[in-house]
């Protein structure tokens, strides 16, 4: 313990101290409540604190502590299924010691320090061990092995280790150099977790929506940014993220705009199934919940306390999916704790650093090698909620400028209920090059092809329409009101998905290939029918397309594709032959 120092000056969560002795960042203790706060200015004798509490109440002359220790979250077995508040103190205990009074200065680990978990030893006496190396394993979850590993900047040779049922604080490892070493671990949440080498994302994040597999595939490891105005479908899509991306480990940061929304997103996650295991989502998902009602500075940290839990997973060899809806929320609140601050303010009142910040965060993302070898990534998607839309905002506009992938939330699609609302002319994503082996591969040699004869089709759409919204579309020539049915085609059959139906919910990418293709098909079968004399109206219009359109809800598609465009195709010739 430092010196202690005492208040001097309180705005909102940020309150000025004389006379503590401390460094950048170090964790304080601030009034006589005791409540939890960061060092983020330090300017001779005075000491400039956020507080993650609210802090009305507290008075001038009220004593602040310094704790010695800098803002870190504790890692180990009994991460996953838990939901935390922004600085990693788990909900239900806080629930439980505050019951039904918001009692303030109450501290709550992070990891459960009574549970007793069953480590299994992988390394013995004798071996060399280094930093990031596992010494052994615990089930955490039913599907979730967690791996044991040396801290960072630690190693030597082990003394002893042994297997059994120990808490997170146990030693359960001990060095030759006296180093004893428990399951836990802690972390400073600002900064990265350290690893050999960043590599080049060559695989996809396979979420299952088809608009984004499909047209705006982003890579394991790679950054993605969805803004999109109130009500148009971020929560939506984080969360058909979160239950169907084959990522291993969720890592799921809610900042809420209303209050309920948060506890929409509790009740419901604890309830959703893995469609991949069968068993509890929550198993391999940790969540971290900010409702609007909580202080600022909390949801400030809360963004750093997930990508660190995420890094964590990832250094065990994860595919790891951080999911942040809305980082607005969390732009909002350096853009508050700024003006605490008196910064000169930059655009629309933000700081200054909000760009470095945003960069800062999405660079934690990655693929990388482990400090053991192995080959793990943090995957990043953070939805942005632009004041009425506008995009031009800085939030937005910090987003675009690292992410690769962008995929656009539009107003009027959601309006009018064209689901999910992604606007498939100005998204995009600059992983296609990098992710077109993979796709050739395990594939299809051809899916790059099919995937811009289906985006070119969707561009001469939107070119017929300017003209069609002069002219009318009886005014084009057949061939162009054929490539409109098909283009409606793509948007209504392959571009829409509902989110909350069993089977439409998901598409493997084998499916959307196959889809994408019977749209193909149709357009050629048409062509010729109609070349032959076919009516544009008969052969769009026979019934086999419906029913090739409907099997997407049906299951099973993957069996019955062939035979459904076989029979569409005959249903196409006929039609024409009929004239
Ligand atoms: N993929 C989808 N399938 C079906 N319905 C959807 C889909 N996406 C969005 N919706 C509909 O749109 C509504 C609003 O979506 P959502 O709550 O995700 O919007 P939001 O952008 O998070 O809004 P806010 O700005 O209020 O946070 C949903 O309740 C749902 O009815
Ligand atoms: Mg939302």
């Amino acid at each position: 313990m430092s010196e202690n120092g005492q208040i001097y000056r309180i705005s909102g969560p940020v309150v000025t101290a004389i006379g503590l002795d401390s460094k950048m960042y170090d964790v304080v203790r601030v009034g006589d409540e005791g409540l939890m706060g960061e060092v983020i200015e330090l300017h001779g004798d005075k000491a400039v604190i956020q507080v993650y509490e609210d802090t009305s109440g507290v008075r001038p002359g009220e004593p602040v502590v310094n704790t010695g220790l800098t803002l870190a979250v504790q890692l180990g077995p009994g991460l996953l299924t838990q939901i935390y508040d922004g600085i990693q103190r788990p909900l239900p205990v806080m629930q439980e010691k505050m019951g039904t009074f918001i009692t303030r200065g109450v501290d709550a680990d992070g990891l459960d320090q009574k549970k007793k978990w069953t480590f299994e030893p992988t390394a013995k006496k004798g071996d060399k061990v280094e930093s990031g190396q596992t010494i052994g394993t615990v089930q955490e979850t039913p599907t979730i092995a967690h791996k044991i590993m040396i801290p960072p900047n630690m190693s030597g040779t082990i003394k002893s280790i042994k297997g059994g049922d120990f808490t997170v604080s146990d030693t359960v490892c001990t060095l030759e150099d006296g180093t004893e070493i428990a399951m836990m671990q802690r972390w400073p949440v600002r900064a990265p977790r350290p690893y050999r080498q960043k590599y080049a994302p060559d695989t996809p994040l396979v979420t299952g929506m088809r608009i984004l597999d499909f047209l705006f595939p982003l890579a394991k490891g790679g950054a993605a940014g969805i803004p999109g105005p109130f009500g148009s479908g971020k929560t939506v899509t984080q969360q058909s993220l979160a239950k169907y991306s084959d990522a291993q480990i969720v890592v799921y940061i809610g900042c809420g705009e209303r209050g309920n929304e948060m506890t929409e997103v509790l009740d419901e996650f604890p309830e959703l199934i893995d469609p991949n295991t069968g068993k509890p989502l929550m198993n391999r998902t940790v969540m971290i919940a900010n409702t609007s009602n909580m202080p600022v500075a909390a949801r400030e940290a809360s963004v750093y306390t997930g990508i660190t839990i995420a890094e964590y997973f990832r250094d065990m060899g994860y595919d790891v999916a951080l999911m942040a809806d809305s980082t607005s929320r969390w732009a909002e609140a350096m853009r508050e704790i700024s003006s605490r601050l008196e910064e000169m303010p930059g655009e629309e009142g933000y700081p200054a650093y909000l760009s470095s910040r945003l960069a800062e965060f999405y660079e934690r993302a990655g693929r990388v090698e482990t400090l053991e070898g192995e080959d793990g990534s943090v995957t990043v998607i953070g939805a942005v909620s632009p004041p009425g839309g506008d995009i031009s905002e800085p939030v937005s506009q910090g987003t675009l400028r690292i992410v690769k992938v962008f995929w656009g939330l539009d107003a009027p699609l959601a309006r009018q209920r064209h689901f999910p609302a992604i606007n498939w002319l100005n998204s995009y994503s600059l992983y296609p090059q990098s992710l077109d082996q993979w796709f050739k591969d395990n594939i299809a040699a051809d899916f790059p092809e099919i995937r811009t004869e289906i985006s070119s089709l969707l561009q001469v759409e939107a070119e017929l329409q300017e003209i069609v919204q002069l002219v009318g579309s009886d005014a084009l020539p057949v061939d162009q009101q054929l490539t409109l049915e098909v283009a409606r085609m793509i948007r209504e059959y392959f571009l829409q998905q509902n989110a909350f139906h069993d089977v439409d919910a998901y598409t493997g990418v084998q499916q959307q290939y196959q889809m994408a293709k019977a749209i193909l098909t149709f357009q050629s079968e048409a062509k010729t029918a109609i070349e032959a004399g076919g009516l544009l109206e008969d052969v769009v219009n026979v019934p086999a397309r419906s029913d090739l359109m409907r099997a997407r809800f049906e299951g099973e598609y993957l069996s019955r594709i062939e035979g459904l465009v076989d029979e569409m195709t005959k249903q196409i010739a006929a039609a024409a032959e009929e004239n």
